[in-house]
């Protein structure tokens, strides 16, 4: 089934084949994407990822091509001729179409797509189980921070953990522990919640940001700075967070099962935090 789709400045569907062959995004990675959430037709967090795709935008140097109202209003209008009520939105802006050449011209149009999708987000029991891990080297570019389309690195390492029948991997550098291929890392350990600190080497997560001021709220200690790899595997607990995933706990990495996996008294406690703020932020307005 084809899914609703808005192309530079018109909405089709995906039956629709749009990008041109000599696409920036398409043959440089030359892009910055974004993906949210929506929930009865209403998305979460959406001011968070325009503020974040501007930023990103504004480090390759691509004209951004919305002010916030009208990005909003575009992700209004996507939602609205959208059949199902939850699922996400995928959105690319690339530096736009031009003869290839790694030189770019200055005076570039933008592409801009999005489209929804139906997703199945994990229910109640997959969080009881948490997620399997597995470490790999972190061979990312550097400047992991900017959302950019090149995923080559982390769909690399995804699958390595898929043939170790993981559910995501874990990235390692410098024997630093980064973060997932596609979501923010935390351990819990004497009841401290660990994880990177924001810089060039992880993306800054939505997620990852309102859990930091939830369990901050909530008056549990947060220290944001690097971990060992030694460090997650005397941690208590682990969890990852993201847009698909939410707050997914960890039940073990590579094999090694968490001290205390599934669903800790702390992690239900963040989960049931995030998902309240989830709905207090879900609205048609941005
Ligand atoms: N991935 N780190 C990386 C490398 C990611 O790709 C993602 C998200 C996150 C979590 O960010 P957020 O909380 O803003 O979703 C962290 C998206 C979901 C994806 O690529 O599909």
């Amino acid at each position: 089934m084809s899914d609703v789709l808005y192309i530079n400045g018109r909405f089709t569907t995906t039956a629709e084949r749009v990008i041109g062959v000599e696409d920036r995004g398409f043959q440089f990675g030359d892009a910055v994407y974004e993906v949210f959430k929506f929930v009865g037709k209403r998305p979460i967090f959406l001011a968070d990822h325009y503020r974040r795709m501007e930023g990103g935008l504004r480090a390759i140097e691509i004209r951004s091509p919305w002010d916030e109202a009208a990005f909003a209003a575009i992700m209004r209008g996507l939602l609205a001729r959208t059949a199902f009520d939850d699922g996400i939105v995928y959105i690319q802006v690339s530096r736009g179409e031009a003869t290839r050449a790694h030189f770019y011209p200055d005076d570039l149009q933008p592409t801009v797509v999005a489209y929804s999708r139906a997703f199945t987000f994990p229910d109640a029991a997959k969080k009881e189980r948490g997620i399997r891990l597995v470490t790999s080297a972190d061979l990312r570019w550097k400047h992991c921070d900017v959302k950019s389309v090149n995923l080559l690195a982390n769909v690399l390492a995804k699958k390595k953990a898929q043939r170790a029948g993981a559910d995501e991997v874990l990235l390692i550098g410098d024997g630093i522990v980064r973060e997932g291929a596609s979501s923010s890392f935390f351990v819990v350990r004497d009841d401290v919640v660990i994880t990177h600190p924001l810089d060039e080497h992880i993306l800054p997560g939505v997620v990852r940001d309102r859990v930091v001021h939830l369990a901050r709220a909530a008056g549990i200690r947060v220290e944001e700075r690097p971990l060992c790899e030694n460090e997650v595997f005397d941690a208590d607990e682990a969890f990852i967070t993201s847009t698909t995933m939410g707050v997914m706990p960890v039940a073990a990495i590579d094999d090694r099962a968490m001290r205390r996996g599934g669903l800790t008294p702390l992690l239900q406690r963040l989960l049931d935090e995030a998902e309240a703020t989830e709905l207090m932020h879900s609205s048609s307005t941005v």
